[in-house]
């Protein structure tokens, strides 16, 4: 069940490849763009999967009339939307959400610090964009695999010069977050988006340092767990339902395709509108989201049912979904 999205139809306009597995793409809605603030995300739905599919991307440089700017990563485990995007050609169709944000900039700061991991940096290029054209203090932390793989780092180098700093890890060059969030003001505030790995290390760094968490906001890639994606069952006991899903459908989506109503929006782990109680668990639970707390992800009471999954078994879990008989409804 998806949150009051309104979607138009749309054309790509222009596509180019900008690193080896990174594809720039435009899209054109009818009718005209939207305008949009640094950290937004538009979602397009897919003609993949047996009904279509939504997926979300960031959004990239400045709000343009006519057109939306997106660059998408080719992951050929993923769950194929990636691979759809890279497949194709200007002059195809398809349906463009307006824009959303859950990732904007508070515009309060002295200090910014933005960090991107791989295709991460495709919020963190509008926030850099838009504070450096504002003369506020920022600094940009970009992570890659390979020096190719450091998308936009031209366009982020120009914009901010000695204020961006790289690090390739096949270079042997890693991010230290706990050296990088000791070296801040106090009053710095941190933007982060990338694998759940670089996420969690700085969330940990920023609270083993004291510092309030009302200055770190984060997006990860709701592909990126602690364990490889792989089918598992989820079983609805107040519905008497059990789903399979599979290793390239999220559970969210599953359940959905069972009959069994979730409330999704952002579908990228950051919004929470999709979290269900877990009753029980079978398995090792793979939280993917940057919405729950790390208390309730330590202690597994929600889990987000459009990015996390469970590796080596089944999750019992209450969506809050009662049919109209168990409500006593009819008519
Ligand atoms: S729909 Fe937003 S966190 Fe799942």
């Amino acid at each position: 069940m998806r949150f009051s999205v309104h979607y138009v139809p749309a054309r790509i306009v222009a596509a180019r490849d900008i690193s080896p597995t990174v594809r720039m793409i435009e899209i054109a809605p009818e009718g005209g763009a939207q305008s949009w603030t640094p950290g937004a995300h538009i979602n397009l739905s897919l003609p993949i999967g047996d009904s279509g599919e939504t997926r979300s991307y960031s959004l990239i440089g400045e709000a343009h009339p006519q057109v939306y700017r997106i660059a998408v990563k080719r992951d050929d485990n993923g769950r194929g939307g990636s691979r759809y995007m890279h497949g194709c050609e200007v002059g195809a169709r398809l349906n463009v959400s307006e824009p959303h944000n859950n990732f904007d900039l508070s515009w309060q700061g002295t200090h910014y610090v933005l960090v991107a991991g791989g295709i991460g940096v495709t919020p963190i290029h509008s926030m850099a964009l838009a504070l450096a054209k504002r003369g506020a203090k920022v600094t940009v932390l970009q992570a890659a695999r390979s020096r190719a793989e450091l998308a936009f780092a031209d366009d982020l180098s120009a914009a901010l010069g000695d204020n961006i700093r790289f690090f390739v890890s096949d270079e042997g060059k890693r991010i230290d977050a706990t050296a990088e969030v000791a070296a801040l003001p106090a009053d710095a505030e941190i933007y982060l988006c990338g694998p759940l790995s670089l996420v969690d290390a700085f969330r940990k760094a920023w609270r083993d340092g004291g510092r309030p968490m009302s200055r770190l906001r984060s997006e990860t890639f709701g592909s990126s767990g602690a364990f490889a994606a792989e089918p598992f069952k989820v079983r609805v006991p107040a519905l008497g339902i059990e789903v399979d899903v599979p290793a390239d459908r999220s559970m969210a989506d599953a359940l959905e395709d069972a009959g069994v109503a979730v409330m999704t929006d952002c579908k990228r782990g950051e919004c929470g509108l999709c979290a269900v109680d877990i009753v029980s668990c079978e398995g090792e639970i793979d939280h993917r989201d940057v919405f729950l707390s790390d208390h309730e992800r330590h202690e597994n009471t929600r889990i987000c049912a459009c990015v996390s999954r469970v590796a080596g078994g089944a999750i019992s879990i209450d969506t809050g979904f009662r049919t109209d008989a168990q409500q006593g409804v009819g008519f």
